[in-house]
């Protein structure tokens, strides 16, 4: 059986993270033949939580996990990791503005990307030549070289998600910024939803939704390029609905409000739905998406061909294999598109600069 990749996932003690750590140590995001070693970080008053979590986890008996590290130290967390999900952060409570959450956010992410940057594994890029080239002649044997070394995936999912992937990534420069990704997957999970919903078909009937810009009220979940499976016909979305009206107005307002919906409703932000999309977003970058389809993730906005500002961490459709995401081109932009997929964009430049501005203080 393959050695153990070591996964963190931080904010441990919480409540996505206790879904979440379920799903991972059964094999239902990195494989049913990959065993784990969990290492769960979360500050030290939680501590005692942790137990508890470790505890639970311990009793589930899963045969995947070998071994379970609580820790509230930053050296052991991002010690020699694999894959880092970074859930922890201070949620967003009813009626809190999003802004009062940065300033506390930027401190946390810029002392876990300085930490990444430190304590994780090194990929091959940075190896010197001589190992790079042993590595290359051993590559199809070695699943050292295929497993550890090229990953070192990062998953931001802590709000202001989309920043914070900014922030860590810009502390961390040892590694590469195609490394850091942030989620927007459960975004898109909502927008594929509703479309089933609405369609009267199961959700895997949709695909290629899209979620630009920012994990926000601003996002623009965009469904001119998405597909629906309509009882064994596939067509666009605005032929499958056949209600224009809807699709730009309570759709879009319906996923753009959601997770401030469950707030209201649950008085806790959302957390086994953004346990499943942290599953399906990870499961995707290490086994690729499926041929012809593309799921949307907050990407560096680096050399996209949609006129995105560039220093950003923006949402785009991705599509992914061998680990390695690639926007996906050329679409055609409409203008009711345009100037929303602007607007998210504003948003995200100006949360950028007020972050900077703490990051330099
Ligand atoms: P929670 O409050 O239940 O848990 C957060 C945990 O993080 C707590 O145990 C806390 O002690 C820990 N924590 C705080 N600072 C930390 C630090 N510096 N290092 C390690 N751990 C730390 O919150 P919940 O519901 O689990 O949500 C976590 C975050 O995920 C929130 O920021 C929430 O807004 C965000 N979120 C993002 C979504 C997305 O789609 N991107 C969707 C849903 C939630």
């Amino acid at each position: 059986q393959a050695e153990p990749i070591r996964v963190v996932v931080t904010g441990a003690a919480g409540q996505i993270a206790y879904s979440l750590l379920y799903s991972i140590a059964k094999g239902d995001v990195f494989g049913k033949d990959q065993p784990i070693i969990l290492v769960l970080l979360d500050i030290p008053p939680m501590l005692p939580v942790l137990d508890g979590v470790v505890m639970e986890l311990q009793d589930c008996a899963l045969p995947l996990l070998r071994e379970v590290i609580p820790t509230d130290e930053v050296e052991v967390g991002f010690k020699d990791i694999d894959a880092a999900i970074l859930v922890g952060s201070m949620p967003r409570k009813e009626g809190m503005e999003r802004k009062d959450l940065l300033k506390a956010n930027v401190a946390i992410f810029k002392t876990q990307g300085a930490a990444l940057d430190k304590y994780a594994k090194k990929t091959v890029k940075q190896l010197s030549s001589n190992l790079q080239r042993i590595f290359r002649e051993e590559k199809s044997k070695s699943f050292w070289y295929k497993g550890h070394h090229v990953s070192r995936q990062v998953l931001v999912v802590g709000n202001p998600a989309n920043t914070n992937c900014l922030i860590a990534s810009k502390s961390a420069p040892s590694i590469p910024k195609e490394n850091f990704s942030c989620l927007t997957r459960l975004d898109h999970n909502r927008a594929s939803s509703q479309v089933a919903i609405r369609c009267g078909v199961s959700s895997d009937k949709v695909k290629n939704v899209i979620i630009w810009g920012n994990h926000s009220s601003t996002q623009y979940p965009d469904v001119h390029h998405a597909k629906v499976d309509l009882h064994g016909a596939e067509m666009g979305v605005y032929e499958a609905v056949k209600d224009e009206a809807w699709l730009r107005g309570d759709f879009i307002s319906t996923v753009q409000l959601r997770g401030a919906a469950v707030i209201k409703s649950r008085k806790l932000s959302s957390a086994m739905s953004a346990a499943k999309a942290i599953c399906d977003h990870m499961r995707d970058i290490w086994f690729g998406t499926k041929e012809g389809e593309f799921i949307s993730m907050g990407v560096y906005a680096a050399g996209n061909s949609y006129g995105v500002p560039e220093d950003l961490i923006y949402s785009f459709p991705v599509q992914i294999k061998n680990k390695t995401w690639k926007i996906v081109d050329g679409l055609p932009i409409n203008d009711f598109s345009r100037a929303k997929m602007d607007a998210t964009a504003a948003e995200l430049v100006e949360e950028r600069d007020t972050a900077l501005d703490f990051l330099s203080q």
